[in-house]
C-alpha cells in the first residue's frame, strides 16, 4: 500500500512528499491528513480497502460516553460539510469489541452528526441510497489501545468494487488482492511482461494494466470532494498518471469459457481495442506445458524484454476441486513448478489459500505474507525462479 501511494503521488500533479505513515495492525496506514495525497489515493490507489479520513477517536466502547464525547467534537470540527441540506450515511467498519450492537452505534453517530450541524443551519437527513458524504465508525488500534474512530468515506466505499467486472471465473481474487500481488511481484511494466497463466476471469491481468499506467478507479466527481471545503480547487480530471507505458501481459487459462469472460471483463474495463492488442494478449493454454517460446510467440514484444513475471492464483480445492481433488490438485501444483523451472530468471508470485502448496510447487517462496481472500485464509508467495 505504502509503495503504491508514494509511486502515485510522486507523479501526480502535486508538488509533495508522502510522510511516512504510522502502522496500526497488519492491515491500517495512518498519515497525516493531506488533501492533495488523499486525492491521489481516493482517485488512483489499487491496493487499499477502504480511505477514511479520520475526524474523531475515543476510548470510549458504551453508547453513551460516545455520544459525549462525540457531539462537542463534531460541533467544533470545521472540516464538516458546510452545504445547508447535506444527505449522508454512515457505514460500520470492524466493531466486534464496541459494547452495543452495530445498529446503535451507528444509531448514536448519526444523532451525533445532525446535532452537531443543526446549529450551523444544516439540515443533515440520513439517505442511505444516494449519500453526498459517507461518514465510517469503526474500532481500531492495537490490542492494547483499542479506539473508536469516526470519520469521512473519501475512497468511494469499498474500493474493490471496481465496477468494471461483467462476469466472474469461479473463484475470483479479489481486485484490491490482485493489485497488491503484482504490487508485490516488483513488477517493473517498461521492462518485464507479465504472464498470468491460470487468469479466470482476467482480475490480475486487468488491474497489472491499470497499475502500469496509473489509471484512476474512482471519478472526483464520483467522490464526496464538492462537499468538502478541504478538497476545493483539486482536479476535477484523473488522466492516466503514466501515459507513456505500453505493458506487456499475458492472461491465459486452461478453460475455453474463462477467455469470453476475460475479453468481456478487459471491454468493461476499457482495455480492449487496436491500442491494446499488443499490450494485453489472451489465449487458451495449459500452464503445465507452457515453455519460454510459448510466451514469445503470444506475446512478440516480450523477446525485447528482460525475463518476466508470473502472477496467479491457482486453484485452492475448496471451492475448486473438492476434497477427491485434492490429489490432482497437489499434482497440478508440482507440474506448474516444473513448468516455471523452465522461466530461468523470472519471478513468480501468487495468492494460493492451500496450505500444501509450497511443497507441492517444488520451489522456495523468498516472501510469504499472510492473506485472506473471500474468507480463506492464505497466503502471498514470492519466488525467484
Ligand atoms: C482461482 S481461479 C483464478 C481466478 C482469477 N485470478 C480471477 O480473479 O478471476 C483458477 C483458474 O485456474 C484455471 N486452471 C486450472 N488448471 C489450469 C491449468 N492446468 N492451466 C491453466 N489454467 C488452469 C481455472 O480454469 C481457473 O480459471
Amino acid at each position: 500500500m505504502e509503495a503504491e501511494l508514494k509511486r502515485l503521488v510522486m507523479r501526480s500533479p502535486f508538488e509533495v512528499r508522502v510522510p511516512k505513515p504510522r502502522r496500526e495492525g497488519e492491515a491500517t496506514l495512518l498519515y497525516p491528513f493531506d488533501a492533495r495525497i488523499a486525492w491521489v489515493a481516493a482517485c488512483h490507489h489499487r491496493t487499499s480497502s477502504r480511505i477514511s479520513w479520520d475526524l474523531f477517536s475515543s476510548e470510549a466502547v458504551r453508547l453513551e460516553p460516545l455520544f459525549e464525547e462525540l457531539l462537542p467534537s463534531l460541533r467544533a470540527d470545521d472540516r464538516l460539510p458546510a452545504a445547508s441540506a447535506l444527505r449522508f450515511s454512515v457505514d460500520l467498519g470492524s466493531a466486534h469489541d464496541f459494547e452495543a450492537s452495530p445498529l446503535q452505534l451507528r444509531g448514536v453517530v448519526k444523532n451525533a452528526i445532525v446535532d452537531a450541524l443543526k446549529p450551523r443551519g444544516v439540515t443533515a437527513e440520513v439517505d442511505a441510497d444516494s449519500p453526498d458524504v459517507v461518514f465510517v465508525a469503526r474500532r481500531a488500534g492495537t490490542p492494547e489501545h483499542r479506539r473508536t474512530v469516526v470519520g469521512i468515506d473519501i475512497g468511494g466505499g469499498a474500493r474493490h468494487r471496481r465496477g468494471a467486472r461483467v462476469t466472474s471465473g469461479p473463484a475470483p481474487l479479489r481486485e484490491t488482492m490482485a493489485a497488491q500481488l503484482v504490487m508485490l511481484s516488483r513488477w517493473d511494466a517498461r521492462s518485464e511482461p507479465l504472464v498470468d497463466p491460470m487468469a479466470g476471469g482476467g482480475t490480475i491481468p486487468i488491474e497489472a494494466a491499470g497499475l502500469a499506467v496509473g489509471a484512476a478507479i474512482r471519478k472526483p466527481g464520483d467522490l464526496p470532494f464538492r462537499h468538502l471545503a478541504a478538497f476545493d480547487g483539486l482536479p476535477s480530471e484523473v488522466p492516466d498518471l503514466f501515459p507513456g507505458t505500453t505493458p506487456r501481459i499475458l492472461a491465459l487459462d486452461i478453460d475455453a469459457e474463462r477467455i469470453g469472460t476475460i475479453v468481456g471483463n478487459l471491454r468493461a474495463a476499457g482495455l480492449t481495442g487496436a491500442s491494446h492488442e499488443q499490450s494485453i494478449v489472451i489465449g487458451q493454454k495449459d500452464v503445465r506445458t507452457l515453455t519460454p517460446d510459448d510466451v514469445m510467440k503470444l506475446l512478440p514484444a516480450a523477446r525485447d524484454m528482460k525475463p518476466g513475471v508470473f502472477c496467479f492464483n491457482p486453484p485452492y480445492g475448496v471451492r475448486i476441486g473438492g476434497e477427491a481433488g485434492e490429489g490432482k490438485l497437489l499434482e497440478l501444483y508440482a507440474a506448474m513448478g516444473r513448468a516455471m523451472a523452465r522461466f530461468t530468471g523470472w519471478r513468480a508470485a501468487c495468492f494460493v489459500a492451500n496450505p500444501r502448496f509450497v511443497e507441492a510447487f517444488g520451489h522456495a517462496p523468498i516472501m510469504t505474507k499472510p492473506a485472506t481472500n473471500a474468507e480463506l485464509p492464505g497466503a502471498f508467495l514470492v519466488y525467484t525462479l
